[in-house]
């Protein structure tokens, strides 16, 4: 499934994104992603093993809570997270400054800097649907996937959930409003294999000060659940297996310069 990436050429949807988020971490509307999203994040991570050498990269971290919550669990491994709005990984940056295992990095998840088969987890909570590009974002997950690795992806904003509709209009941004079959398509077209779809209710307290009408629409929201789309990159055959070479020695290297 090819999704058309903007429908007007004369705006780049990811400068709109960086501009609404880089904006919500100056006014404050950043604070309560972490209280909003990390119940369902736990929720999500019940359902996936995480070693303690996993590679790990979060797309559109934010402001960094989930890398900052799964540090400590991979201790010989690493969190990486990317998000196009600077100031969220500004904030992510300095909410991290004691990790060692934890790296940010300005970055479309459209071209992800990073080199092939690195990761073997991805993650990415409440932000494919403002991907420009969801197609394309896919296709480089998977290039930077271990094989065997898999992608963990959780959205409240998917068709089957009548109480995210108007969110578009909301947000003044072009969102892909797409059912749960349609995100399996995009990661099965990228490569990915195993790709199953499961609906995650919410049970976390909804914050006081809401009109009775938003009550009932978070109410909805969260009865309803996110949408949790997971995939595994297929293992190669042991004959395509690359042959591993002889570590280097490094001091006769240097020997011979
Ligand atoms: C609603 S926030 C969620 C942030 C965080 N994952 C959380 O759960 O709190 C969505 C994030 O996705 C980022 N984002 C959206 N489109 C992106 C893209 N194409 N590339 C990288 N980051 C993107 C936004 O900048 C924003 O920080």
């Amino acid at each position: 499934m090819t999704l058309d990436p903007s429908p007007d050429p004369r705006v780049r949807t990811s400068d709109a994104v960086r501009d609404t988020f880089d904006e919500w971490v100056r006014t404050g509307k950043a604070d309560g992603m972490e209280r909003r999203h990390k119940r369902l994040a736990e929720l999500m991570l019940e359902r996936v093993d995480l070693p303690a050498d996993a590679r790990i990269l979060d797309v559109g971290c934010g402001d960094g809570w989930a890398a900052r919550m799964l540090s400590p669990h991979v201790p010989e491994g690493a969190v990486i997270g990317i998000d196009v709005s600077g100031e969220m990984i500004l904030r992510a940056r300095r909410s991290c400054r004691d990790s060692s295992n934890v790296l940010f990095a300005p970055a479309e998840a459209e071209t992800i800097p990073w080199a092939e088969e690195y990761f073997t987890h991805i993650l990415s909570i409440e932000s494919a649907y403002y991907w420009s590009d969801p197609s394309r974002v896919a296709r480089e997950m998977y290039r930077v996937t271990t094989h065997g690795g898999a992608f963990h992806i959780l959205i409240n904003y998917y068709s089957e959930n009548p109480f995210s509709d108007g969110w578009e209009t909301e947000m003044g941004l072009r969102l892909h409003r797409l059912s749960s079959p349609q995100w399996a398509r995009v990661f099965q077209e990228a490569g990915f294999g195993e790709v199953s779809t499961e609906r995650i209710p919410d049970d976390s307290p909804i914050s006081a000060g809401k009109t009775a009408e938003q009550l009932a629409r978070r109410e909805g929201l969260q009865r309803v659940g996110a949408l949790y789309v997971t995939g595994r990159k297929p293992i190669l055959p042991r004959s395509q297996r690359a042959r591993p070479r002889p570590a280097a020695n490094p001091f006769r290297i240097l020997r011979r310069s």
